[in-house]
């Protein structure tokens, strides 16, 4: 067994600096959990998990709240293997539960510049959910292009290439069990921050 410390050198090629830590993670995903317990009291509770990102963040969170919840997921992708949004949105799997009438729970890795987010709430509420709301692990708010509400968030992050937790770059760090900045020659000619 590898231990954190060992974990942590093999990234050190491609991390500038952890930016939220495994335990700072595990801290803010029980107080969020703890609010949605109370928030969606006697509720039917729908999780709809935007993956691939929100992976381990759904995981976790679904595990720290003490309702009855459903947890369903959605796959979208505007990134492709690119860093910069591309703004075209695209769905490779849809719900597989009926949300209407439900209290519909989007749940995200990270709102960038919010275009995933306006797609996603109008398909969703389109479907009429009785609510629909939105948890956001991180709020990079330097970037956003479309303001919507955000019920619940993680963490503010700053205007850098954050991976790890559920995050990639070209589909690979998203096994890092921390948020981390990537080293800019990582990504090194494509020009901006995603
Ligand atoms: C990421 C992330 C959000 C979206 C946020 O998904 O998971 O869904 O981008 O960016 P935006 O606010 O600028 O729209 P991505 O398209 O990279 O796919 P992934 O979930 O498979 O990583």
């Amino acid at each position: 067994m590898k231990g954190p410390e060992s974990r942590a050198r093999m990234w050190r090629g491609a991390i500038q600096q952890v930016l939220i830590s495994e335990a700072e993670l595990h801290r803010r995903i029980q107080v969020l959990g703890q609010a949605i317990t109370t928030d969606y009291q006697g509720k039917d509770l729908i999780f709809v998990a935007v993956i691939r990102g929100a992976l381990m963040f759904s995981a976790d969170l679904a595990r720290a709240v003490d309702l009855p919840l459903r947890l369903d997921c959605i796959a979208l992708s505007s990134y492709g293997d690119r860093h910069v949004s591309s703004g075209h949105i695209r769905i490779y799997k849809d719900l597989s539960e009926n949300i209407a009438g439900k209290h519909v729970l989007i749940i995200e890795d990270i709102v960038d510049t919010g275009l995933t987010l306006q797609y996603l709430w109008s398909h969703l509420m389109s479907r009429h959910p009785a609510n629909l709301n939105v948890c956001a692990l991180l709020d990079k708010r330097a970037r956003r292009q479309v303001m919507l509400p955000i019920k619940y968030t993680g963490f503010d992050v700053p205007d850098a290439f954050v991976v790890g937790y559920g995050l990639d770059y070209q589909q690979r760090y998203r096994n890092l069990p921390f948020i981390g900045i990537l080293r800019p020659e990582v990504f090194g000619q494509e020009g901006r921050y995603g």
